[in-house]
């Protein structure tokens, strides 16, 4: 009897231009489209195995051991329908040799390498692999954007880390959502020396869920029209000319802008949503320093913060500044632990309370 079995791992990503908001909360289309780096790393991924096995009873699934259950209407039964669908369509209907797999219940066990709850994007990189497990375990002949379509209905943010490098989420049109998908701009080999650094202020689960929170801004920001209509499609313009001519000045002033607006936004929400605390404003004050100093100097800022939808950091450096940006980050934000590891490509690094 022939196993059917596939694994695939997908990493995290972390946005420069931030999608918040959904224009339709069902299939996931996001009121702008977004860019982010993928931290294409061995340290932070998810690697999913799927199995299709008929003596299986219903789809089942673990997240690091434990059982989550696949509600019905869910995001999880969403994607696993997509891809059985796809797999009908695409190979079995055009192949009457091919087993029947879409027939077969799957179990799916995903891991992560990293703190699920500390606010590193899981759902993202969670998604991708769990899209990619699937697509290999049916022999998709899917192209990674095709693949981003369903990812994207599993997490928004999860179609961009089908790709490496840099990617763009375009927000297309169509009211099917054929077109929201995600693009690579420059693979992560266009500009090596692009280094993130991972400050974990905090790995409590986040107070507002971006499901929530999203909701509730488009509902109630007027900020958020302004932005999703003046000054995203400008910003997308000019980080990826900044990308493609790897100029990090730009590339960091535009990034450092859209998390303040993402943040803001969140603030002119009702009632207002707070991300950020006192260390990650803390954080902010300590790049600008040291940005100023910088610019005094050479004009050219370098490093570059953006925070999520909690208080964690991450910046964003060429590799040559890190160090440096490494021992600021210590010596004003001494560990509880010993300083852990920072990872050749992408560091973690944990920021203690001050
Ligand atoms: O994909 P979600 O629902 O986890 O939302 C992600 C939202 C942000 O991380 C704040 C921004 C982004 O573009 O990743």
């Amino acid at each position: 009897m022939a196993i059917y079995q596939a694994t695939a791992s997908a990493p995290v990503n972390i946005a420069c231009i931030k999608y918040w908001g959904k224009r339709d909360t069902k299939l996931i289309l996001p009121t702008n489209s977004s860019l982010s780096v993928t931290l294409d790393q061995d340290h932070l991924r998810s690697t999913t195995t799927a199995r299709a096995d008929p003596s299986f009873e219903r789809d089942r699934l673990w997240l690091n051991g434990t059982e989550e259950e696949i509600k019905d209407v869910g995001r999880l039964a969403t994607c696993i329908k997509e891809m059985k669908r796809i797999r009908r369509e695409v190979v079995e209907a055009k192949d009457p040799q091919a087993p029947k797999l879409s027939t077969f219940p799957v179990h799916i066990a995903s891991h992560n390498n990293f703190p699920t709850a500390a606010g590193l994007a899981s759902s993202a990189s969670g998604f991708a692999a769990l899209v990619s497990a699937l697509a290999a375990l049916y022999e998709l002949p899917s192209s990674p954007s095709e693949l981003s379509v369903i990812a994207r209905q599993g997490s928004g943010s999860a179609c961009r880390s089908l790709f490496g490098g840099f990617v763009a989420w375009e927000m297309g049109s169509a009211a099917d959502g054929h077109d929201s998908l995600a693009v690579e701009v420059a693979p992560q080999s266009h500009w090596p020396e692009m280094h993130a650094l991972i400050c974990v202020v905090s790995d409590d689960k986040k107070g507002t869920s971006s499901t929530s929170g999203m909701q509730r801004t488009v509902e109630t920001s007027a900020l958020l029209q302004h932005r999703i209509k003046e000054v995203v499609p400008a910003r997308m313009a000019e980080i990826t000319a900044a990308i493609k001519a790897r100029d990090f000045d730009a590339f960091a002033r535009v990034t450092m802008a859209d998390s303040n607006q993402f943040h803001a936004v969140a603030l002119d929400t009702e009632p207002p949503i707070f991300y950020m605390n006192d260390v990650s404003r803390a954080i902010i004050a300590l790049v600008v320093e040291y940005n100023r100093v910088a610019l005094e100097k050479t004009g050219k800022r370098k490093a570059a913060y953006t925070f999520d939808a909690g208080p964690n950091a991450v910046i964003y450096a060429p590799a040559e500044n890190m160090r440096e940006i490494v021992s600021l980050i210590v010596r004003y934000f001494p560990q509880k632990d010993a300083f852990k590891d920072v990872f050749g490509l992408f560091g973690v690094a944990g920021v203690g309370e001050g």
